[in-house]
């Protein structure tokens, strides 16, 4: 794989601009969280993570012994009095707010919860922030679910309108809003820590065992030798590796650290236009790669809403950010089932995810 230099100074996330920052992610025991928790332990940050217990069993966070190398603090982002207690014990100079009811079914199911942790939460995560001078970068992670979907097939922009049909769609606008507000409120001054958000599509990668998520659902069909029932197999989504938001919410939080005025903005990042499949298709390369006659089949019923077609344009965060991507979808999925079998397998799942988080960096120089 060739990589082009970007139009900007520096292109790989930095390891001399990690080494012993006092970081907080939030959703450090998350899937996403967890992975950015254990790139930032071997960065060398000094990594204190806020959040409920893991949300499912098997997690990544215990599989790969995320603990191991942080300060991880149970708690709720609902919480403002304990979430307060946290940052001024961790003394983070970067936040990365990732805590969120993170699905859309569910969401259905309980409205209620997911605007309160995915609203109040951001409201909470900021005003702790407020509260405690050293902070100089947060980083909320939305979605690119977070746009206006009018069925129109482009991609997004930044500038797009918000929306949501559905409530964690409509409460990752909404966390949208609130950080603007924020910002604008309370961290225009010159010294003001800078308030970015982050849209990202759906990512894969080992270590996801969420309910309603495609990989997850199809390593527990073709593990337990059935057919993998699609919703929507004709929907398509902007798919990409875990690693690749990954990296681009750490290069945005230095540069947001560095130069806060210059990047207290929204960032998308996704996948190029090249890498939306429809479902049925990378499903059809994960039943490939994992042999044995695995398939899947239409799943029989009527369905709550879902966009058919979503797509964003990540060419702001490829020309101000040097961010792009480095693995291709059949790429994604061949490192996402190389680690589902290394966990089948009983392999060391911390050094397993250590060697792709040194794989993935490796590439950004060849
Ligand atoms: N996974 C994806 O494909 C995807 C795509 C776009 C955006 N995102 C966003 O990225 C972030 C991380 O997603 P993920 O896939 O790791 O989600 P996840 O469901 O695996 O993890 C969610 C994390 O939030 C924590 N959490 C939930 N409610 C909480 C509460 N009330 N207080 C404290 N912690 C709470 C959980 O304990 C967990 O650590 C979320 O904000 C999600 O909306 C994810």
């Amino acid at each position: 794989m060739e990589f082009r230099q970007g139009a900007v100074e520096n292109l790989d996330v930095n390891p001399r601009f990690w080494q012993g920052k006092k970081v907080l992610v939030t959703g450090h025991t998350g899937f996403k969280g967890g992975w950015l928790s254990l790139w930032l332990q071997t960065l060398g940050a000094r990594v204190t993570g806020y959040a409920l217990p893991p949300p499912t069993d098997p997690s990544f966070f215990d599989a790969a012994l995320v603990a191991q190398g942080m300060t991880s603090n149970v708690g709720d982002v609902r919480d403002l009095a304990a979430l307060t207690a946290a940052v001024r014990q961790a003394d983070p100079e970067i936040i990365i707010h990732m805590a969120a009811q993170s699905l859309v079914r569910p969401s259905y199911a309980d409205p209620v919860a997911t605007y309160s942790t995915n609203v109040m939460g951001t409201v909470n995560v900021l005003e702790a922030t407020r509260k405690h001078s050293g902070v100089r970068a947060v980083m909320i992670v939305t979605s690119d679910k977070c746009y206006e979907n009018t069925g129109a097939q482009r991609e997004f922009r930044e500038n797009d309108r918000l929306g949501g049909h559905d409530p964690y769609s409509s409460s990752k606008a909404c966390a949208e809003l609130v950080a603007a507000a924020y910002r604008d409120s309370f961290f225009s001054g010159r010294e003001s820590a800078g308030i970015a958000t982050a849209r990202a599509g759906n990512v894969v990668g080992g270590g996801d065992w969420s309910v309603d998520r495609l990989m997850p659902d199809a390593i527990r069909a073709f593990g337990a030798e059935r057919p993998i029932q699609l919703r929507y197999p004709h929907a398509t989504r902007p798919w990409q590796h875990v690693l690749e938001p990954l990296a681009g919410y750490l290069l945005l939080a230095e540069k947001l650290f560095t130069t806060p005025a210059s990047h207290a903005e929204s960032w998308n990042f996704g996948p190029t236009a090249d890498q939306v499949m429809t479902v049925a298709n990378v499903i059809e390369a994960v039943a490939k790669k994992w042999g044995g006659g695995a398939r899947w089949e239409p799943a029989p019923g009527v369905h709550p809403h879902e966009a058919q077609y979503l797509g964003i344009d990540a060419g702001k965060a490829r020309s101000r950010l040097g961010w792009q991507p480095r693995l291709d979808i059949a790429q994604a999925i061949d490192w996402t089932i190389e680690w589902y079998r290394a966990w089948r397998d009983g392999a060391d799942l911390r050094r397993v995810s250590e060697m792709q988080l040194e794989r993935y960096s490796g590439l950004a120089i060849t």
